[in-house]
């Protein structure tokens, strides 16, 4: 065979095919012996060649036909819209997810620009959507509100991903998923979330309140009567003494005296410790500074308290609920801890805020506080509950003989 009749492209394993073929339709091959005879057989090895090359990309376009089938079915029935736009952000492509999405058969949809379907004013989010995707090439999402073409509004996520940029053309895939319902339990659970903080602050205002005018009814109403009745028994008591036979009466009134004297000072006890501290004065700190000293003074119990940032201010309500914690975290000391040192630190600089007193006094089992095998006691379920109002939670470690260790998070 000639130079000029040979393939190009020999493909040794096909030849080989093709030479086993033409042995099976020739029963016996005589030897070559000739030019002519040589050429006659290499050219119907090649066409037998050249009809299993045809098979074979029969069967490739066969294949390739079924995978294109079942590729448009993954794409059309796809749960989440997909777009592919061009570069000036007209849809190219759109699957079944994405025109049922924007309200449109696929005819009516495409050459549309998508920007038609974005909210008047989310325009800017979109636009840096598609720029940030054609910088950066690497997946960008955003959330944005969308219109229908019947004009009903829906949220929609979208994920524009790297655009293409081959043959010099840019495209931008784009995946689209409506995720209204998402944003509506979303917008429900903010609402829900700033009604319980509301409720929160109302209950503690409610509180104060009720605290405000025990306090004022306890030294209005009783201290003022007591005073007039250690005034009256002063008399008395003189009037008494020029009647010798009277000491019996004497030692009566007496002893009334120390009474009411010591009624006084429990008065002005529970005064204190109801009265709402002026809190727009000072800070959470400044409060809890002077209740420390008043509480100093009162049982003998040093208090150091450490506060990073002494300038920071929080929402009243929340100044106030951390108050009354710290508060019953110290009246706690007094009547159980038989401590030497309590040390309160409050931290607001940052969230979680913490506010923590330690004491290093006798300490208790946990588990008999968690259960109800103590009678009454209702601070530390009431400090629980007003950590958790205020959407925090509190922790507490204690374990008899080494103090205890109250901290709230907020
Ligand atoms: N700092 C502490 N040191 C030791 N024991 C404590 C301390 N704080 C609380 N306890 C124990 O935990 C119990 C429950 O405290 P809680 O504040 O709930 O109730 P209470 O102080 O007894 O009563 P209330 O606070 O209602 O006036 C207390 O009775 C006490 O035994
Ligand atoms: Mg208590």
């Amino acid at each position: 065979m000639s130079k000029d009749t040979q393939k190009p492209l020999a493909d040794p394993a096909l030849r080989l095919k093709a030479e086993e073929a033409l042995a099976e339709e020739v029963s016996h091959v005589l030897p070559h012996t000739t030019t002519l005879q040589r050429t006659e057989h290499e050219l119907r090895v090649y066409q037998i060649e050249l009809e299993m090359q045809n098979e074979q990309l029969r069967q490739s376009q066969v294949a390739l036909l079924a995978s294109q089938a079942r590729y448009a079915a993954l794409y059309d029935q796809a749960p989440v819209g997909y777009l592919s736009l061009d570069s000036a952000g007209v849809i190219e492509q759109a699957n079944l997810a994405a025109c049922s999405l924007l309200g449109l058969v696929r005819d009516a949809l495409l050459q549309r620009a998508l920007s038609d379907f974005v909210a008047a004013a989310e325009q800017d989010s979109y636009y840096l959507l598609r720029r940030s995707s054609a910088l950066h090439g690497q997946a960008q999402v955003a959330e944005l509100p969308m219109v229908r073409a019947d004009g009903e509004p829906f949220w929609a996520q979208l994920v524009a991903n790297t655009a293409d940029v081959s043959n010099g053309k840019e495209v931008l895939h784009l995946v689209l998923s409506d995720i209204s319902e998402r944003k509506r339990r979303e917008l429900v659970r903010k609402r829900m979330a700033s009604r319980i903080k509301e409720l929160s602050r109302r209950l503690v205002q409610a509180q104060e309140e009720a605290r405000k005018r025990l306090s004022r009814a306890l030294h209005d109403g009783t201290s003022a009567n007591l005073t007039a009745l250690r005034l009256n028994l002063d008399q008395i008591v003189k009037a008494a003494a020029q009647a010798p036979d009277a000491r019996l009466f004497w030692e009566r009134v007496e002893d009334t005296r120390g009474l009411i004297a010591d009624t006084n000072f429990s008065i002005r006890d529970i005064c204190a410790e109801l009265h709402t501290p002026a809190l727009d004065r000072g800070g959470l700190l400044e409060v809890v500074r002077s209740y420390a000293q008043q509480f100093t003074k009162r049982t003998g119990l040093p208090v150091a308290v450490d506060c990073a940032h002494a300038d920071l201010r929080l929402e009243p309500f929340l100044e106030l609920s951390l108050f009354r914690i710290v508060q019953e975290c110290l009246t706690n000391c007094a009547k159980h801890a038989s401590a030497s040192t309590i040390h309160v630190a409050i931290a607001l600089s940052r969230t979680p805020r913490r506010v923590e007193v330690v004491d290093d006094g006798c300490g208790f089992e946990l588990s008999l506080a968690a259960t109800d095998a103590r009678p009454g006691g209702l601070g530390l379920q009431n400090m629980r509950e007003t950590a958790e109002f205020l959407g925090g939670n509190l922790l507490l470690e204690s374990a008899p003989g080494r103090g205890t260790r109250v901290v709230v998070l907020v």
